[in-house]
């Protein structure tokens, strides 16, 4: 009785850290009520009010490192030019939004435990970046380096990182050393960069479950995906086509999103998207002409913006009746050369649980 007490208390002190550490990266919601300058100052006498122990917490001068969580420490929006030194207890680094362009040799190596270094919004570049900047933190877990000037991949990155953002930098290609070793990560956030080629650089991924490269340059779906993949958003690229047998090669995906490419009926094999795993397929805002056949457990389809003319009820349900139906709850057809007159009334059997499709 008191063992669960004590476990629901500890799970709120676990909660509390976890939403603290969260507020690092979302620039502070709190501070929305202060001038910057104000919640500055704010921290500032915080550290300030506990006395002697502001001595001892080992912090660099431009950063704050509040005494009610020692393990961070707060370097955000200060225009820094260079990353101060790490003190080796740190275990939460936030660097984000400031004019960081390279990040100087050593600066990590005592601050092996670190587990969050969150550098998104600064001006990075891959060549003031040394090889070995990152392979000392084997603890790593996150590493945000969203929103900079990279143009590659940081080499030997550790194998322990699971959320990995790369997001909004200038990659041109993944290569098959990119991600080396890389088993635990979990979510990839390749966003907006200008990836054209892909070599085989996902295999190894064998805990990806989310592989995000929408706005990128890629002519085709990567050949070489992780097994193991349930998202995969690939809106914003110049894909034309689906290779045949895709979806049964990646039997886990769940979302996929292929809007704003440049799929047409062609370009997809006939039974391309009827794999029974599949919940939501967004393929609105390509060139297609007829409604492609997807599975009964489809839940989402979205197909506005192509330029489809018919509504083929038997691309949902190849026979209608009392028990077998489409598990559909949302289609979009808005903005295609079809309307609601040329939905037949039998849809209403099939599509049941659809409550109102957008045409
Ligand atoms: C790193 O840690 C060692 C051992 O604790 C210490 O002697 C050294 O001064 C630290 N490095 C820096 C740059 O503070
Ligand atoms: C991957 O995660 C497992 C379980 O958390 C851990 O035991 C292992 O050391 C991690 N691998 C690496 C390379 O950090
Ligand atoms: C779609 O897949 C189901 C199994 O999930 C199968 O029964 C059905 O025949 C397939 N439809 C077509 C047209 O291939
Ligand atoms: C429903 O469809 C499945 C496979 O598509 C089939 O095995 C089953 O017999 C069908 N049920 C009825 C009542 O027609």
């Amino acid at each position: 009785m008191f063992h669960s007490v004590r476990l629901e208390f500890n799970r709120g002190i676990m909660w509390t850290l976890v939403l603290v550490l969260l507020m690092g990266i979302v620039e502070m919601n709190i501070s929305q009520h202060y001038t910057p300058f104000q919640w500055l100052s704010h921290l500032r006498g915080r550290r300030q009010n506990a006395g002697w122990q502001s001595e001892v917490v080992d912090c660099p001068l431009e950063c704050d490192c509040p005494t009610a969580y020692p393990t961070a420490m707060y370097c955000h929006s200060r225009n820094l030019q260079h990353v101060p030194y790490v003190p080796s207890h740190i275990k939460y680094v936030y660097l984000q939004r400031n004019q960081i362009t390279g990040i100087q040799d050593g600066v990590f190596d005592n601050a092996t435990n670190l587990l969050w270094v969150i550098l998104s919004h600064n001006q990075l570049s891959s060549d003031k970046i040394s090889d070995s900047i990152f392979v000392k933190l084997e603890s790593l877990d996150r590493l945000y380096l969203d929103h900079n000037e990279l143009n590659r991949v940081p080499r030997n990155m550790p194998r322990s990182i699971t959320d990995l953002r790369l997001s909004y930098n200038k990659i041109t290609k993944i290569s098959s050393k990119s991600f080396e070793g890389m088993s635990n990560l979990t979510t990839l956030q390749l966003q907006a960069n200008v990836i054209e080629e892909v070599e085989g650089g996902f295999k190894e991924l064998k805990s990806l479950n989310m592989l995000d490269m929408t706005k990128n340059k890629l002519r085709r779906i990567p050949n070489s995906l992780p097994e193991r993949l349930q998202q995969l958003y690939l809106e914003y690229n110049n894909i034309e086509s689906v290779p045949a047998g895709f979806l049964t090669m990646y039997p886990d995906l769940q979302f996929v999103r292929l809007a704003h490419n440049t799929l047409t009926d062609k370009g997809l094999p006939s039974s391309v998207f009827n794999t029974s795993t599949l919940v939501e397929l967004d393929l609105s805002f390509n060139n297609l002409e007829k409604i492609p056949l997807v599975n009964r457990n489809l839940e989402n389809l979205y197909l506005h913006a192509n330029k489809i003319k018919e509504f083929s009820l038997s691309s949902f349900c190849d026979t209608v009746d009392g028990t077998n139906f489409s598990k559909l709850k949302v289609l979009r057809l808005d903005a295609n050369k079809i309307s609601a007159r040329d939905i037949p009334a039998e849809a209403a059997y099939c599509l049941r649980l659809v409550s109102f499709i957008d045409v």
